[in-house]
C-alpha cells in the first residue's frame, strides 16, 4: 500500500480506508462488540495498561522475531486470527488474504465460515490452520475437518467460546439483512443431500472436552482450543489432549463483560506452566508493544483479527501484508528497546507487576 504513511496512526488510517470501501453493514458488522461493548471497547487499552520494565545495556545490534508455533516455523510471532466472510472485504476473499499472510511470512488460520474453497488458501504457499466451528450436523463438520487435513492444514482450531452467536445491537440497529456473495460462508462446508437444512449448520451448543479427541481422532491434527479465559479451563482443555490454547473472548463478541485477555493470559499460563502446551492470545493487539507485551506474558504467538480485515478491504493481499509486516517492524523495535534480541528474551520480568494479578513463571516466555 504505497499510500501508507508510518506515522503514529496508521492503523487508523487503514481502518478508515477499509470503511470508505465497504458496505456500511459489513464495516459495523466488523467493528462491532456484544452487547454494550464493554469487553470490545477495553481490548486495546487493557494491553495499554500493562507497563513495561526495558533491559538496558544488552546487544539488540541484531533483533529476530522469528518463532516456531506447533513446530511451524514463521517469520513473526504475529498470525491471523479466523474471521467470517473475506468476500465481503475483497473479491477474492480468503485467497486474498492467505497470499498477504505467506508474504508476511505469517500464518493464516481460516474460518469455517469462509468463501474461498481451502485449496486456494493452500495454494498461497504460506503455513495455514483450519479454524472450526462444531456444527450441530456432525457429519459436515467431520468432512470439513477431513478436507483441511487433505489440503495440507497443519493444525484445527476449535472455536469453544461460540455455543450461540453473540448478539450485536450496534449491527443490528442497522436492520440490514445483506446479499452475501455465493458461497460467502459456505465455500469449505459440502453437505451430503442437495438442500440441507440451515439449522444443521449452526454451531452446536452441546460440547463436551471429548470433541477435542474426536477431531483429533478423524483429522490426525494437532488441536488448539480458542476461547479460552481461564486456568481451569486451559488445564481441562490439555487434559482431554489440546496440544495449544489459545486466549481470546472472541473480539469482545461473545459474552461482554467477559475478562481482557490482557488479563487473562497469565491466569491461563501459570495453569499450564510445565505441560508443553502452547498459549496464544487474540483481542485489541493494534501496535507491536502490545504483541511484546503478550509474548512476555508466555504466549507464543498473537492473532489479528479486525485490523487483517481493514487490511484486505483497505489493499487486497498487500494490505494484508503490510498490516503484518508494520506491526512486526513495530514489535523488532519494540523488542531493541526492551532489551530482548529474541522471542525467547521476551519474559514475564519485563512486565510490570499489577499488584494482585497472576504471574506467569519466569520459564515460559520462550
Ligand atoms: C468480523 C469478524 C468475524 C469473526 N469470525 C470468526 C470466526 O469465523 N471464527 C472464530 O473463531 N472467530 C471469529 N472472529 C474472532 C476472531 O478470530 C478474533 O478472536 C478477534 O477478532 C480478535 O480480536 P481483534 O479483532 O481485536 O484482533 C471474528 C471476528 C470478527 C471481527
Amino acid at each position: 500500500m504505497d499510500w501508507l504513511e508510518l506515522h503514529g496512526d496508521w492503523l487508523e488510517e487503514v481502518r478508515q480506508r477499509a470503511r470508505d470501501r465497504l458496505p456500511e453493514w459489513f464495516a459495523e458488522f466488523t467493528e462491532a462488540g456484544a452487547g454494550d461493548e464493554i469487553t470490545a471497547s477495553g481490548a486495546a487499552a487493557a494491553w495499554d495498561r500493562l507497563r513495561l520494565r526495558p533491559r538496558i545495556l544488552t546487544d539488540v545490534s541484531a533483533v529476530s522475531t522469528a518463532t516456531t508455533v506447533l513446530g511451524t516455523p514463521v517469520d513473526t510471532p504475529i498470525l491471523v486470527a479466523p474471521t467470517a466472510m473475506h468476500l465481503c472485504a475483497h473479491p477474492e476473499g480468503e485467497a486474498a488474504s492467505a497470499a498477504g499472510t505467506a508474504a508476511a511470512g505469517s500464518l493464516f488460520c481460516l474460518s469455517t465460515r469462509s468463501g474461498r474453497p481451502m485449496s486456494q488458501v493452500a495454494a498461497a504457499g504460506g503455513p495455514w490452520w483450519a479454524q472450526v466451528y462444531v456444527l450441530r450436523d456432525r457429519e459436515l463438520t467431520a468432512g470439513y475437518v477431513r478436507r483441511a487435513a487433505e489440503n495440507g492444514a497443519s493444525a484445527l482450531v476449535l472455536t469453544a467460546d461460540t455455543p450461540v452467536p453473540g448478539r450485536k445491537p450496534r449491527w443490528e440497529a442497522l436492520g440490514v439483512s445483506p446479499e452475501l456473495p455465493p458461497g460467502c460462508v459456505t465455500a469449505n462446508l459440502v453437505p451430503d443431500e442437495p438442500e440441507p437444512d440451515p439449522m444443521a449448520q449452526l454451531q452446536a451448543a452441546d460440547l463436551t472436552p471429548d470433541v477435542i479427541g474426536w477431531l483429533a481422532r478423524i483429522s490426525g491434527l494437532p488441536i488448539v482450543v480458542k476461547g479460552v479465559l481461564r486456568g481451569d479451563d486451559a488445564v481441562r482443555c490439555a487434559d482431554a489432549g489440546a496440544d495449544a490454547v489459545y486466549v481470546s473472548n472472541h473480539g469482545g463478541r461473545q459474552l461482554d463483560g467477559a475478562v481482557s485477555t490482557a488479563v487473562a493470559l497469565p491466569e491461563v499460563v501459570a495453569a499450564l506452566a510445565g505441560s508443553g502446551v502452547e498459549v496464544y492470545a487474540d483481542g485489541g493487539i493494534r501496535r507491536g508493544s502490545h504483541a511484546l507485551r503478550a509474548l512476555a506474558l508466555g504466549a507464543r504467538a498473537v492473532f489479528l483479527g479486525r485490523p487483517v480485515l481493514w487490511g484486505l478491504a483497505a489493499g487486497g493481499p498487500d494490505g494484508v501484508r503490510d498490516v503484518l509486516r508494520t506491526l512486526t517492524g513495530e514489535l523488532e523495535h519494540a523488542m531493541a528497546l526492551a532489551g530482548a534480541p529474541t522471542v525467547a528474551h521476551l519474559t514475564p520480568d519485563l512486565v510490570h507487576p499489577i499488584p494482585g494479578a497472576v504471574r506467569p513463571v519466569p520459564d515460559m516466555g520462550v
